[in-house]
């Protein structure tokens, strides 16, 4: 039988379809691991599942020397150094898809969160401070008719597209390539990053994480924004300068954000939990039953066909 590591303990159920099939081994607790720990619990197995918050490099890999496959818990894979794996033929494989429409729900959640003050309203009311109506009290702004700029339309970003389509708003997007089908589908339209920094109302990111998206939100990006433009990310923390955005934040440079997402994760920027017109969630975009059962589901089945030599039904390399 294959020997499996599995680096946290699934909910009852969550991974029943390796029983039988594999021999496994279950990491106790969600602990943070050394490369060197890790690498030691992988030496002797064939395969793993494994989280985002687990970082595959070159020491893991060098241990794990019967690795062939690792089916990473999620739709990135920023986590591992796929080329490492891929030189040594260990197969990747992620879990896209089922957890696309749970992320674009978050996303359009923490729009509305934003721009209409649902957390501040919410400690307004905690602290005693509702003394009555008033006219001019907690104003925000509404989705429809502003525009919202689109970074990265994969799978998350096209489908935050249609929600904020359907809602009123009007899309411009920055991609690689042109999607025809896409701008057909939401009255899209294909612009530079500069021009969509330049003009957006709301700018929500949905590209992965790579060597040219990492901080490709800086200082100087940041400071070519609207003063009143809200942004958005439930896609990597690094691919925006945490730092420089708590700056910008911190002096108005921009109107607010929305982050799932954050450079240092499980750290936050204090500025960033501080001020008003910050909404942060703990990186829950797919953070739905359905889509975290889901992943469970396919993580074991493109694990189970890497083992037995099929080909997995997500595969990165
Ligand atoms: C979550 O961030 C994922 O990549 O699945
Ligand atoms: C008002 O709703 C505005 O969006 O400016």
């Amino acid at each position: 039988m294959h020997k499996i590591y599995v680096t946290y303990p699934f909910p009852d159920g969550w991974l029943s379809l390796l029983n039988g099939k594999v021999e496994i081994e279950v990491q106790p607790k969600n602990q943070f691991l050394s490369s060197n720990e890790l690498g030691e619990r992988l030496k002797n197995k064939d395969g793993a599942i494994v989280l985002l918050s687990d970082k595959i490099d070159k020491t893991v890999l060098n241990k794990a020397k019967n690795l062939k496959v690792i089916s990473n818990y999620a739709v990135g894979h920023d986590n591992i150094d796929i080329n490492e794996a891929k030189k040594r033929g260990i197969i990747v494989t992620n879990t896209p898809d089922i957890l696309t429409n749970a992320t674009a729900e978050l996303t359009v959640c923490l729009i509305f969160t934003l721009i209409r003050r649902i957390i501040e309203s919410r400690e307004f009311l905690r602290l005693g401070k509702f003394t009555g109506w008033e006219p001019d009290l907690l104003l925000g702004y509404e989705l429809k008719g502003k525009l919202v700029g689109i970074l990265g339309v994969g799978r998350i970003g096209t489908e935050v597209s249609r929600k904020l389509h359907a809602l009123g708003a009007e899309i411009v997007y920055y991609d690689s390539s042109k999607k025809k089908e896409f701008e057909k589908e939401t009255e899209a339209k294909k612009k530079d990053l500069k021009w969509i920094l330049n003009n957006a109302d709301i700018i929500s990111i949905h590209l992965p994480l790579t060597k040219d998206t990492h901080h490709l939100i800086d200082e100087k990006e940041l400071s070519l924004m609207k003063e009143t433009a809200f942004l958005i990310n439930t896609g990597r923390g690094s691919i925006i300068n945490e730092s420089a955005l708590a700056d910008a934040l911190r002096l108005g440079k921009i109107g607010g954000a929305a982050l799932d997402v954050f450079e240092h994760e499980p750290g936050v920027n204090p500025h960033l939990l501080r001020l008003k017109n910050v909404v942060v969630t703990p990186h829950i975009g797919s953070a739905t039953y359905r889509a975290r059962k889901g992943m469970a589901e396919i993580a074991c089945k493109n694990l189970l066909a890497a083992l037995e030599g099929e080909e997995p039904l997500y595969r990165v390399v």
